[in-house]
């Protein structure tokens, strides 16, 4: 029997790990479902271009639907929501029934992304400044998947004027979406700056739907104030998270979400800082990627990333982060 999506609703807070193209896999969400905490993880973005796409792309970049018997999870159980970026609402929308028959519990539509070459081919966050677009790709998809499929959007504030995520948020609401997250950034800042929560806090204040806090939410003091500004009771991790697996488990605690169930027994006091506290981590990630069938170059390189990720967040890392990320194979790196 299939299990259905977890969606959100007004009242009951959740914790969703964030789509990151590149870095967060489905070995890396296996990963993290393994330290707990997390409602859902988003998959990296599907892109919908020039036609609506064949089912072997959506599972290559979405394996997780071949466990379509419980839906679309992690072998730990936790549910992944299929991201599709794209601008044509007929493509976009046979996509995501393709994706639904495959056994997809929740489609997430993203009009946020920075990247020059998916905004110069009118994908991603250039859609902010066309409400009309956006309504016209969410409308399709609800068209298309039915009323029962959870359908999310995931934006930022606006291109470069903050007005624009209202509108598209309202957009949203009215092509009928179950919830809306928001990178509390605007395409100009890229992935710099602070996020501004006064300004989500009105998209929250004139929504209708759950509205999910999304940016710099690394650690409880983060989390804190972000719920404080905001009133959100819905949060998505995305650096934060790489940065520190124990995050996911602190902040369910903090939301009351009684998720702190964990198949990897990671210590209480894991600090972030100590190269020793991540080896083992490091060891179970290239275990989960062999038994995936990743051959060892594809893992170090992965591996390399999370590294680079942890590194910005706590530069206070480097001094053990970069002599890793120089080596030259997995068995090098893991032996370091
Ligand atoms: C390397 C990288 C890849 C990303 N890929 C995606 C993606 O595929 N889809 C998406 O909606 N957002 C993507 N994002 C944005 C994140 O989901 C998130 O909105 C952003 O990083 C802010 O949240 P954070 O501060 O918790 O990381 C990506 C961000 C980064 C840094």
């Amino acid at each position: 029997m299939m299990k259905s999506f977890p969606k959100l609703e007004h009242g009951r807070p959740a914790l969703i790990l964030a789509p990151m193209e590149g870095v967060l896999d489905a070995a890396l969400r296996q990963m993290y479902s393994e330290f707990g905490g997390l409602c859902f993880a988003v998959s990296e973005f599907v892109r919908v271009s020039s036609a609506p796409l064949p089912a072997k792309v959506l599972l290559e970049i979405v394996p997780e639907l071949r466990s379509s018997e419980s839906g679309c999870e992690t072998p730990g159980g936790l549910p992944v929501q299929v991201q599709l970026l794209g601008s044509e609402p007929s493509y976009v929308a046979e996509t995501a029934l393709r994706a639904v028959q495959l056994g997809a519990g929740a489609i997430d539509l993203n009009f946020g992304c920075p990247s020059a070459t998916v905004n110069r081919h009118g994908g991603g966050a250039v859609m902010l400044r066309d409400p009309g677009r956006i309504c016209a790709v969410a409308e399709a998809v609800r068209h298309a998947i039915g009323p029962d499929i959870a359908l999310s959007a995931k934006i930022r504030l606006g291109w470069q004027d903050k007005k624009e995520g209202k509108d598209a948020a309202s957009a949203l609401e009215n092509a009928g979406v179950d919830w809306i997250v928001v990178h509390a950034r605007t395409r100009e800042q890229g992935y710099t700056g602070k996020p501004c929560w006064e300004s989500l806090r009105q998209i929250v204040e004139e929504s209708r739907v759950p509205v999910v806090a999304n940016g710099d939410i690394l650690d409880l003091e983060s989390f804190r104030a972000c719920e404080l500004a905001t009133g959100c009771a819905h949060f998505m991790i995305g650096r934060g998270a790489l940065a520190d697996p124990g995050l996911g488990r602190r902040l369910s605690g903090e939301l009351r979400l009684n998720r702190a169930d964990s198949a990897y027994s990671l210590p209480a006091d894991f600090d972030p800082l100590q190269k020793g506290n991540w080896l083992p981590v490091f060891q179970r990630f290239s275990t989960i990627c062999a038994a995936r069938g990743a051959r060892p170059e594809y893992t170090l390189r992965r591996l390399k990333q999370w590294l680079g990720w942890l590194a910005s967040i706590h530069p206070g890392t480097r001094e053990w982060v970069d002599p890793i990320r120089r080596t030259l194979s997995l068995a090098q790196a893991l032996d370091s």
